[in-house]
């Protein structure tokens, strides 16, 4: 699969951005603004997301994503990097660290899990999945989704562009790929168990105010790990690298310094 991705910087430390869901690499602009000074970056659209076309398939997994990562370092001859994923790319993290381990230098995962869906939310997926199909677009979610998303200090700020650039990202995208993610997403590995042997030099992060990824059950997956660092980033709910980005930048480059 070849996937767009936006690549700035030149710093000898690459750091690698995917996406949570139902989003694409336009979540990242803050950080490839800011970052760029010290870091390579690099943000790719997942496949079926954003500006990267779909397979065709009904169901895209987490591991198809991992292995799409991979192939775009090979294309862009970048051999190691950190792996930053929010949500969704934290579960296409737990891939990349299970398929492709000699690439991954640090992870940092940003309001994520590490566990599988109940089968309740698997059935809710599958229902999405559906809908955007028959619907023919994704906008549906915003409406949908917003208030779990964001605090309601992001969607009153008449002067900030994240609910804009949340709005646009949803209903622009395209609704059969991403059926297919929340297929792949209902059917994902549940990596609790296997915490306590990724040992690589990983930050979790997660908004104050995150209900999807509470500050509790973060901070039990940086403790279940044995070389992690758990932050909270305030003024932030689960979009929290858009929401509160000079803190949660502030964050990554202390801990790329480590
Ligand atoms: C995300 O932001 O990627 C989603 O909340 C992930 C999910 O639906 O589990």
């Amino acid at each position: 699969m070849r996937l767009n991705c936006e690549k700035v910087g030149s710093g000898a430390k690459t750091i690698v951005f995917v996406h949570g869901f139902p989003f694409d690499n336009r979540m990242w602009s803050a950080q490839l603004e800011e970052l760029s000074d010290e870091f390579t970056l690099a943000a790719p659209d997942m496949r079926g997301m954003g500006k990267s076309a779909a397979s065709g398939a009904s169901v895209t997994t987490m591991a198809e994503l991992a292995d799409d990562v991979a192939e775009l370092l090979d294309e862009l001859a970048i051999e190691k990097c950190t792996f930053c994923g929010l949500s969704m790319g934290g579960y296409v993290g737990w891939e990349f660290w299970k398929r492709h381990s000699d690439r991954l230098e640090r992870f940092i995962l940003c309001d994520s899990g590490a566990n599988a869906d109940a089968s309740e939310g698997a059935a809710k997926r599958l229902a999405t999945a559906a809908k955007m199909e028959a619907e023919g677009t994704c906008a549906f979610l915003v409406d949908g989704m917003k208030t779990n998303l964001m605090t309601s200090q992001t969607l009153e700020d008449v002067h900030s562009s994240v609910f804009s650039t949340f709005r646009k990202m949803v209903s622009e995208n395209n609704p059969a790929g991403t059926a297919a993610v929340a297929r792949g997403m209902a059917q994902r590995h549940d990596f609790t168990l296997e915490l306590s042997e990724i040992s690589v030099p990983t930050l979790v992060m997660t908004g104050v105010n995150d209900v999807l990824s509470p500050p509790a059950k973060m901070k039990a997956i940086a403790d279940a790990m044995p070389n992690a660092r758990f932050v909270e980033i305030p003024f932030a709910a689960h979009l929290s690298p858009m929401e509160n980005p000079e803190r949660g930048n502030s964050e990554i480059r202390a801990f790329m310094k480590r």
